[in-house]
């Protein structure tokens, strides 16, 4: 099949919404990432889902509405910190799991009885779930395993002949996935991955957030963790990735002693004046970091880099899911460069 670019006017997002009625797939312009739309209602809609990015089937996927109406028939209970935390983000970058109902068939939740809901803030994504009239699954629009598009061209790249239509709504802003959480309990969040919702921010209008020790750490395929997303490999280019800690000047000693074909680092924008090895640079703040990550491995492929060097974020803030997408980037390969004494 063609994978045709719909632009989101609306005659674009009649199509889009029919596809999608009919139980096709279509990529879907959202503020965190590009997903894989298709009716979380239609077990065969979300099979060719999985189908399209080669994805387990064990591997839940969100579930995006446009009102909370929409969220009473997605879920069975709605616990207790959900209303004042959707108040304060949604419509934005937070998914929250919770016990699903039954309208939402196992296929979507990955075998789960729980299930993750998101209200987008893009504008195309909410007229598109209004437009089609039923809840959307939807994960990241890129193939399992490698970074997730954040341009229509990039879904364009990994989908094509794939799916039949994406809206191209432009760039993310965010660029990064939405704040998984779960609820241990009516005071407890637990944050399952870290995105543009903080834990900090959190905090403002919950009294506990705890964050999941597995996001730090490699998951085996066979352990049992409290979202299956931790134990698959995750935003890979296909150049090899290394974590670089250190200071800008022990970077710049260390890549010295790298250089050869296909050898790049990715480094902030503040450090690329002094640097003279191949580079590109991920933006200075965390918040531009987020933005641009995705986008800078996919092009780092796409020059041919063999491997790549990143140097390390910050980790606080919206620098910690900076940081937890690129350690799985490298698959965990992390140099900490200690000066000499
Ligand atoms: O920003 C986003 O969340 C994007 C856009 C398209 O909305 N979607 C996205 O979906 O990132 P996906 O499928 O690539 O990542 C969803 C993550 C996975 O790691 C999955 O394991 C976890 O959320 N997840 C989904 N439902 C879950 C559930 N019921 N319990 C535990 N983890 C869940
Ligand atoms: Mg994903």
């Amino acid at each position: 099949m063609e994978t045709e670019l719909l632009t989101p006017d609306e005659a674009g997002l009649q199509k889009a919404a029919e596809l999608i009625r009919e139980g096709q797939v279509v990529g879907m312009p959202t503020e965190t990432v590009y997903g894989l739309a298709a009716d979380a209602t239609n077990r065969d809609a979300v099979a060719k889902v999985f189908v399209a990015k080669g994805r387990p089937m064990d591997n839940p996927l969100i579930v995006h509405i446009s009102s909370m109406e929409e969220l009473e028939q997605a879920v069975s209970r709605v616990p207790e910190l959900v209303a004042s935390l959707a108040d304060a983000f949604w419509p934005g970058p937070l998914t929250m799991i919770m016990p699903k109902s039954e309208r939402i068939p196992m296929e979507t939740s990955g075998g789960l009885d729980t299930v993750g809901v998101r209200m987008p803030s893009h504008p195309v994504a909410q007229a598109l779930i209004r437009t089609a009239g039923v809840p959307i699954a939807a994960p990241s629009a890129n193939r399992s395993g490698y970074p997730s598009p954040t341009t229509a061209q990039h879904v364009l790249a990994d989908m094509q002949g794939r799916i039949p239509a994406i809206l191209d709504g432009g760039a993310c802003s965010c660029g990064l996935e939405s704040t998984v959480v779960t609820f241990d309990d009516d005071r407890t969040v637990r944050i399952l991955r870290p995105g543009f919702v903080t834990k900090e921010m959190l905090l403002e209008h919950v009294p506990n957030v705890v964050i999941d020790p597995a996001i730090f750490r490699q998951v085996s395929a066979s352990e049992k963790v409290a979202s299956p997303g931790m134990k698959y490999k995750h935003y890979a280019p296909n150049a090899a990735v290394t974590l670089v800690e250190g200071s800008p000047e022990l970077f710049r000693q260390f890549l010295a002693l790298q250089q050869a074909d296909g050898v790049y680092a990715l480094i902030f924008d503040g450090d690329a004046e002094q640097f003279p090895y191949p580079h590109m640079t991920y933006g200075g703040t965390s918040i531009e970091q987020g933005r641009q990550l995705f986008a800078r491995l996919r092009e780092l492929d796409q020059i041919g880099a063999k491997t790549v060097y990143v140097r390390m974020p910050q980790k606080d803030g919206v620098g910690l899911a900076v940081y937890n997408r690129l350690i799985r980037a490298a698959g965990f390969d992390i140099v900490h460069l200690a000066p000499r004494i």
